[in-house]
């Protein structure tokens, strides 16, 4: 299995580097152990919270693909901190396409 790097810029701008293994893991659960600022993945990855929402650079979004619908239903996405660019960080499985993706952490609330 490959092994990937993410960067995550945090609302303080600071740039976190991340370095996984592209095994499917969600980028929440990545991000959440390294303990990248803003990312708090409350409901575990059950579409519920969105404390796991980030910006996807717009190079990168046709590789990550849009939300599902179920994604796109959950409450805080709808909220005005939603852009077109918006996904949940849980929702994003860590895979070999994505090594070099960029994404910036949401405000939180
Ligand atoms: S961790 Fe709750 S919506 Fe992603």
């Amino acid at each position: 299995m490959s092994t990937i790097t993410v960067t995550m810029v945090q609302q303080d701008g600071k740039e976190v580097s991340l370095e996984a293994t592209a095994n499917g893991t969600s980028l929440m659960e990545t991000a959440k152990a390294r303990g990248v600022e803003g990312i708090l993945g409350d409901c575990g990855g059950g579409c519920a919270c969105a404390t796991c929402h980030v910006y996807v650079d717009p190079a990168w979004q046709e590789i990550v693909g849009p939300p599902d619908s179920i994604e796109e239903m959950t409450p805080d996405m709808v909220a005005d901190l939603c852009r077109s660019n918006s996904r949940l960080s849980c929702q994003i499985a860590l895979r070999p396409e994505l090594d070099g993706l960029k994404v910036t952490v949401a405000p939180g609330e």
